[in-house]
């Protein structure tokens, strides 16, 4: 089967790089991303590609080059997947905020609403392909579904699950790890497999491209995750330990990381690990767990997300002890409020829970990020719900120049680590600071030597 339009549903930070790079790869194919968000749909469209809502290294150039060919963002949901021969789902799984296994699942009602509309638009036969993250066996309820509601119209169920890190989407889309496609064993199944395959292999070489049973590939996607959250969390725990006892973290690190077994990646002491995927897909896993009565498999995988809960409170304990236990109306500057460099998302990230802690504390918060707007900062503030509206408002101050944003300061946390921090004039920072003029380095990212060299006193993470 030769796949003509796809469509995807979730004009996101998954669904619009992964649409993006494909139509740019397949030029023979249409392919409309369709959100419910007219004002994120009418970024993507915006004519200055600099503008589009996601922003990733290179993306806005694959966008140039595609758009108005193949590549379609639109708002006419329906019409995209009448269409279609194969529909993406990319829409957002957030973790549930309410009712049984709240705090913990994932809240599918997205995703439901996707497979119910799908169902009542769809007059042509459809490969659904799950590209969300999400807990094993939602396959089957999207096939349920569609099954039982749909026009009687066949449907293949495909999971391919997402592995591009944000800030290098459009590196890792190009020249991915792996592809993982997991579809029905039945030879319908088969050929449903084959047609997403086919579209990989386009510029994805075959040995890459993985295909396995739908559970298996929708259970990988969460082991994936976990596993390399539990690298950080492992490295994060003995940043406590080298703190206390006068080893350095990334001697330790390096050391570790050259033995080929271990390996050198994500072994990156920080403030914590933020991101929409990591603590979603480890509570899923241990929502499923439990819901198995495997407690001590729960246990395991739940302690990665306590000790990167300790870290990011250990790092504003430290700010507030270090600056003679109070930070009460104290000018404390934030650099990077994105969970990592190279993006503008900031869901789950560090920063917003450190400043949390310090906002409790009545520190004065000055923030600075390259990319990320204000409306954004105080957002993610006020959807933690601690304090008033008018109080965050009140506790904070977004500047776009780091420069005024450090002037005056007690202290700076260093809390994404974006490139351009390591350019600043510090000799400029530390005359405008307050003396002692501190720096918590959460990300490890600048020269210890050369600031205390100016005069900072210098804290990093794990020595
Ligand atoms: C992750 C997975 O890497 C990706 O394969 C999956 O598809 C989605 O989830 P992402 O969340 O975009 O990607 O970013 P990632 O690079 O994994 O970083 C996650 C967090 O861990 C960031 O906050 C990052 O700063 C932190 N991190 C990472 C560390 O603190 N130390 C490290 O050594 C690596
Ligand atoms: P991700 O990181 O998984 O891509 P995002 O939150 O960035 O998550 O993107 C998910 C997108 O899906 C949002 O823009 C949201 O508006 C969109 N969305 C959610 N439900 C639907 C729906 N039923 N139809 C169309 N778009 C939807």
């Amino acid at each position: 089967m030769e796949i003509k339009r796809i469509c995807c549903i979730g004009a996101g930070y998954v669904g619009g790089p992964t649409m993006a790079v494909i139509a740019q790869k397949c030029p023979h194919i249409k392919v409309t991303v369709v959100d419910l968000n007219e004002k994120r749909i009418a970024a993507w469209n915006d004519v200055n590609t600099d503008n589009i809502p996601v922003y990733e290294p290179g993306l806005s150039d694959v966008v140039a080059a595609a758009r108005g060919r193949n590549l379609f963002f639109s708002t006419e949901v329906d019409k995209a997947i009448a269409e279609a021969d194969m529909i993406f789902i990319s829409v957002n799984t957030p973790t549930k905020t309410y009712g049984v296994g709240k705090g913990m699942a994932a809240d599918l009602k997205y995703i439901e609403l996707c497979a119910r509309q799908i169902a009542r638009v769809a007059k042509t036969d459809k490969i659904v392909v799950e590209k969300s993250t999400l807990p094993v066996r939602t396959a089957s309820a999207i096939k349920d579904i569609l099954d039982h509601t749909g026009n009687g119209v066949q449907f293949q169920i495909l999971s391919n699950p997402e592995f591009l890190a944000e800030g290098t989407a459009v590196q890792d889309l190009f020249a991915p790890d792996r592809v993982l496609i997991g579809g029905d064993t039945t030879p319908e199944g088969q050929k449903a497999i084959q047609a997403l395959v086919d579209i990989y292999a386009n510029w994805v070489p075959k040995d890459r491209i993985l295909t396995t049973n739908v559970w298996s590939s929708e259970l990988s996607k969460l082991t994936a995750n976990a596993f390399l959250a539990q690298r950080v969390s492992s490295i994060n725990a003995m940043s406590e330990l080298c703190e206390k006892t006068g080893a350095d973290v990334n001697e330790v690190a390096r050391a570790i990381g050259m033995d080929s077994r271990i390996g050198p990646k994500f072994l990156k002491s920080s403030v914590g690990f933020g991101g929409s995927c990591f603590q979603k897909d480890i509570l899923n896993l241990v929502y499923i767990a439990k819901s198995y009565g495997l407690n001590e498999v729960a246990d395991y995988w739940e302690q990665v997300i306590i000790m990167n809960d300790h870290q990011k409170r250990r790092f504003a304990k430290n700010i507030i002890s270090t600056l003679y236990n109070t930070v009460s109306g104290k000018k404390i500057t934030f650099l990077g409020w994105a969970f990592k460099k190279d993006t503008n998302d900031t869901r789950e990230s560090a920063a917003i829970y450190v400043a949390d802690d310090l906002l409790s504390e009545q520190a004065h918060l000055s923030v600075y990020d390259p990319k990320v707007t204000e409306e954004q900062i105080l957002a993610d503030l006020n959807y933690l719900d601690t304090r008033s509206e008018t109080e965050n408002t009140k506790g904070i101050i977004v500047e776009n120049n780091p420069y005024a944003a450090c002037e005056g300061a007690h202290a700076i946390a260093v809390l994404t680590e974006w490139d351009e921090f390591k350019e600043y004039d510090w000799q400029k920072i530390y005359d405008s600071m307050l003396k002692p003029a501190f720096v918590f380095d959460g990300r490890n990212l600048l020269d210890k030597k050369a600031l205390e060299k100016i005069g900072f006193v210098y804290q990093s993470i794990g020595s």
